[in-house]
Parts: structure tokens; sequence; C-alpha cells
């Protein structure tokens, strides 16, 4: 049975198209941050892969590209609010690029000798009208899109003069009714034609397909080519007057502290989890083990430099004796810790603090069989 993978099918018009790739006799594979909605799929005709673009996974994809029944791959993936450039942090900027741009560039490299293979492979990438024209209160998602646009047209010219019969789709679409994008709801009623459509494009190895473009983005693209600054100007009123405006930043900021002495697997498998259910991850390291009534043996400026050179942490502190002290400095949403301190004096007290702040605490499950102490005692013993 041929197969599909649709890379962000499991909302919007991602889980459209992966319906209509269904009914074309293919078996989906979803690769999403979350599942599809429930029922919307028929169970058997698909499987869905948690994925997280902005840890981007190269021996998933790898493995995929070499699987001979997946003949189509249509990346639907991206984010993006509405908001003056102002109220972006740097890490939602690169979180931007990551799943709209880098993400989706490195998935069709990795598909790539599929795609200039003689064997008819379809590629589908949803861009936007926001790559097409500038786009102001939308300008780094414009960027990534931009940067999607401009190289579906360049890679589909290489593949044309090489020789090469397979293109890339390029979706360019508005605003579309029926997706969660912008705070609405899953409609396939309201998905349902366009999906058709860009699915039947998909086989029919069209390069570019804008949406409504005879009635709506023929006019908005001719009036950005005749005059772009005043486009701008009156897409920033537009955008301003819409009520689209989200001023709230879905970056997720984690928290976790630790002593760190003589880092070990189960240091490293904390802070592997607690990236994962973040964006943004910083650790405070206590000074020294004094309030655990314990010495260190690694000095408070080296476990700072292991702990800030590990990959998963975007910062490195000194602790604060207790975490909610760190939270007045650093406002975080999540506070990870290891399943050992729940229930502790420390940790019921804490609970108690964040309940109205909008912290979660998340306990992950204590790596068994190693700890600081553990090795410590080792050491002495020998
Ligand atoms: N941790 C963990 N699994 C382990 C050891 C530690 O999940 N095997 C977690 C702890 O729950 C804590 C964080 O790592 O949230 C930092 O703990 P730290 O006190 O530095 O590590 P320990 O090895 O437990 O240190 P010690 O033996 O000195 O108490």
């Amino acid at each position: 049975m041929k197969k599909a993978i649709v890379v962000g099918g499991s909302n919007g018009i991602g889980l459209a198209i992966a319906k209509k790739l269904i009914d074309s006799n293919r078996h989906v594979i979803i690769l999403d941050v979350c599942s599809p909605a429930e029922k919307i799929l028929d169970g058997k005709s698909y499987n869905y892969i948690k994925t997280d673009l902005t840890s981007f996974d190269n021996d998933l994809f790898e493995n995929f590209s070499s699987d001979e029944e997946i003949d189509t791959l249509f990346i639907t993936a991206g984010i993006g609010r509405i908001c003056n450039f102002d109220n972006l942090s740097l890490t939602e900027i690169e979180k931007l690029f990551k799943i709209n741009s880098v993400s989706a560039i490195k998935i069709l490299k990795i598909f790539y000798e599929r795609i200039k293979n003689t064997k008819s492979f379809y590629t589908g990438i949803i861009g936007s009208i926001a790559g097409l024209v500038s786009s102001p209160m939308f300008s780094v998602y414009s960027a990534t899109k931009a940067s999607i646009c401009r190289f579906v047209e360049s890679v589909n010219i290489e593949l044309e003069a090489n020789g090469y019969d397979n293109r890339i789709l390029n979706v360019s679409p508005g605003s579309i009714k029926g997706t969660r994008f912008n705070g609405g709801e899953n409609d396939l009623t309201l998905t349902d034609k366009l999906s058709d459509e860009i699915v039947s494009r998909l086989y029919k190895g069209e390069t570019l397909f804008i949406p409504d473009y005879d009635e709506v983005y023929k006019g908005v693209i001719e009036r950005y080519r005749q005059n772009a600054r005043q486009f701008g100007l009156d897409s920033y009123e537009y955008k301003q007057k819409s009520g689209r405006i989200s001023d709230k930043s879905p970056i997720v900021i984690g928290y976790l502290s630790g002593t760190f002495d003589l880092f070990h697997i189960g240091h490293l498998n904390l802070i592997r989890r607690a990236k994962a259910e973040c964006d943004y991850l910083i650790v405070g390291v206590h000074p020294d083990a004094s309030h655990k009534g314990k010495t260190t043996i690694i000095p408070f400026e080296e476990r700072m430099e292991i702990v800030g050179a590990c990959k998963y942490v975007d910062k490195v502190v000194m602790s604060f004796r207790e975490d909610s002290d760190a939270w007045d400095e650093h406002h975080f949403n999540k506070l990870f810790v290891g399943s050992d301190y729940k229930g502790t004096e420390r940790f019921l007290r804490y609970e108690e603090y964040f309940k109205d702040k909008n912290v979660e605490i998340v306990y992950f499950s204590y790596t068994k069989g190693i700890s600081s102490t553990q090795i410590r005692e080792t050491l002495a013993k020998k």
C-alpha cells in the first residue's frame, strides 16, 4: 500500500489534507506535536508519531526517506501570531524560523533523492501569501514564509534544468477558515474543498497554488507590486482593526535547579526531559550543597560551566535559595524537578505558592541507581 507523510497533520489544513490522502488509498503517517483530534480520521488508516520540529530528528526523516512505499510528503506545520515586532522575544523568533523554515527545508533536503528520482514523488508545502508580499505585524512569520516561497521556486528551477520530472508544490493561501490557526477550531466542512483542490494540484505536479487567487489575491499581489509602501500601510491598518492581534507570547519558559555535583545520567535525563517540555530552559545551580547537609567535590564555577555546555540548557544561572524566589527574576511557566521531591515540605510549599501564578510543577521520574551522593560514596570506598 502506498503511504504519505503529513508533517503537521493533526490540525487545520494539514488534517484535511491527511484525510484526502487517506481517501486516495494511502496510509498516512502524521508527524505533529499533538495527536489528531479524535474520531476525525479512521484509526486504522493512519499512525501518529509525536514530532517536535524545534528539536529536529534527522534519523526519523532519514528512515522515512528510504521507505519506498512512501510516495507523498506534505509539510503543513507552521506557527505565527499577529503582533508588533517589539513583542517577539529572541526565543520566539528562533522558534518561528526553526518550525516554519529551517526544519521544512531540512526535511526537503533529506527527501531530495526521492524528489530527484525518475519514480513519481509528490511533495507539497504550505507557504503563505505573507511570503509573497510584505506583512507588517506579521514580520518574522512573513520572513519565514518568504524563505519557503523563494526556496521552492528556486529548487523547482534546478529540478527542471537538470531534467528531473518531480516538482514541489507551494500552496500559498491567505487566511484559511476552519483551522485552529489564530484561535479558530478544526472544521473539516470548511477545509474540505480547499484540501481537495490542493491534493489534485499536488498529483498534477504543479508548483504554485494560491487559493482564491482570482477573487482575492490577484488584487493583493498587484497592489503590493504597484506601491509596496502604501500596501504595507494599508495592511498594517487592516491588522490593527482585525481584532486578531495577540500580545501573549506562546513561549514556554522552564526552570529547574540542582547542585549537579559529579554530573551524571540522572541529571542529563532530567534536563533533557525538561527541555522537551519548554522552549527556553533556565537551570539554576546551587553554589554548594549545604542546604542538604552535604559537601560538593566539583567547584561551583565548574558545575556552572558543565551544566551551561549541555545542549538542552539555554541559560545557566546561580540558583536562588528557593525556586519561588527564582520566579520573581525569571518568570518561568514550568518548574521541573525529579519525583524524589514530590510530597516534600519544600515542594508542597511551592505547589501552594505557584497555584495562582500560572506555573505548572512537573515531576519527572527520578533516574534509579545513580546520584551524586552515591558516586561520592563509591569514590570514598575506593
Ligand atoms: N535527579 C534525578 N535523578 C537522579 C538524580 C537527580 O532526576 N538519579 C534530579 C533531582 O530530582 C533534582 C535534580 O536532578 O531535580 C538535581 O539534583 P541534584 O541534587 O543535583 O542531584 P543528586 O544526584 O540527587 O545529588 P545528591 O546525591 O548530592 O543529593
